[in-house]
């Protein structure tokens, strides 16, 4: 193959895209990369594989994508482990206030112990609920069940018997999810369906000790309605590893919240994580490119 680099960790501007990929047959690109009609215009009609690096594809126009006949190669389960684990470790840093205590060591905010000081809310004979338990959710129960956890609730487009069995967990609405659940870990992928899901009448339903985590989206959340419920005492806390716009801003109101725990969409970001999708995304171009079956196709 010849191929054309964008040879920096920063995402490549726009214009340099769009005069870059003309004439190209294949396209290796990243989550920060909007692949929309504009992009596969600029291509034109050579172009015959579009290869992500990530499991998710909500960057990709699909609609275009299909009507041009063109391939898509992502890389599902090889960032599964990663993303659980991080999702894990996120809802401990908020459940247990880990970065507000931190900070009060740094800053001598620890004068002594106190019987109520720094306390939070634990796992054990909790409900978690789930929302999209796809592979990462599954993951993430499967990590979660060994703290005690006592009842997983979750949701999605249709109930997953098979998949649910290992936890007990039981299929529930996203009311019932909001009302009954100590933690929601939301796992689902970024659809119209799921886009501002979690709003002001999800949040309004959710008990006053209850905390939230995003590892899936920013646009899942509508976050000003996220900011009214932490602000103002109607969730307990929460952790998001994505937001809307991603970087967000330093001054964001979300940014001024102790109860609020925001990480740099770090899910998958495991050195071996990262290397095993990298090397499965050109695998995946390389197999378009050919007209042979990718490792990870996304059918269309
Ligand atoms: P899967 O396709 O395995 O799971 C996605 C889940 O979303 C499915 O279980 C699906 O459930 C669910 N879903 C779809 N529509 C809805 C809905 N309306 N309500 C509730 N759930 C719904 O994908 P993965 O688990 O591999 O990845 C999930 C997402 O996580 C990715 O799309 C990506 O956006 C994000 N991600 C984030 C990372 C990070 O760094 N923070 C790293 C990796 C992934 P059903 O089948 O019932 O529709
Ligand atoms: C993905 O793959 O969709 C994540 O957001 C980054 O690994």
């Amino acid at each position: 193959c010849r191929v054309q680099l964008w040879d920096s960790e920063e995402p490549v501007p726009r214009a340099e895209l769009l005069s870059g990929v003309a004439g190209t047959r294949g396209l290796l690109c990243l989550l920060s990369d909007r692949i929309d009609r504009e992009v596969l215009e600029a291509a034109g009609p050579g172009l015959k594989v579009i290869s992500t690096m990530s499991v998710g594809f909500d960057h990709l126009a699909l609609d275009e994508i299909k009507k041009r006949g063109i391939r898509v190669g992502y890389t599902p389960d090889v960032l599964t482990d990663a993303t659980a684990e991080l999702s894990v470790a996120l809802l401990l840093a908020a459940c247990r206030r880990l970065p507000e205590a931190a900070e009060q060591v740094k800053t001598g905010g620890w004068t002594t112990w106190k019987p109520l000081w720094m306390c939070g809310y634990g796992l054990s004979d909790s409900t978690v609920g789930i929302i999209g338990l796809g592979r990462i959710g599954q993951a993430v129960a499967r990590r979660l069940k060994p703290f005690g956890v006592r009842k997983f609730l979750y949701t999605g487009s249709h109930p997953k018997p098979e998949a649910a069995a290992e936890f007990g967990a039981e299929f529930a609405t996203l009311t019932r999810l909001a009302q009954e659940s100590d933690f929601i870990v939301v796992t689902c992928a970024l659809t119209p369906a799921t886009q501002g899901m979690c709003n002001k009448d999800f949040f309004s339903k959710m008990k006053k000790t209850s905390v939230f985590i995003n590892t899936s989206r920013g646009a899942v959340v509508n976050q000003d309605d996220l900011y009214d419920a932490l602000a103002h005492g109607q969730i307990a806390a929460a952790g998001l590893d994505v937001t809307t716009p991603e970087p967000l801003p330093t001054d964001h109101p979300l940014l001024s919240l102790r109860n609020c725990v925001i990480l740099p969409h770090i899910g998958s970001a495991t050195y071996a994580t990262r290397t095993t999708m990298a090397v499965l995304a050109a695998n995946n171009l390389l197999a378009g490119l050919r007209g042979e079956p990718m490792p990870h196709e996304l059918l269309l």
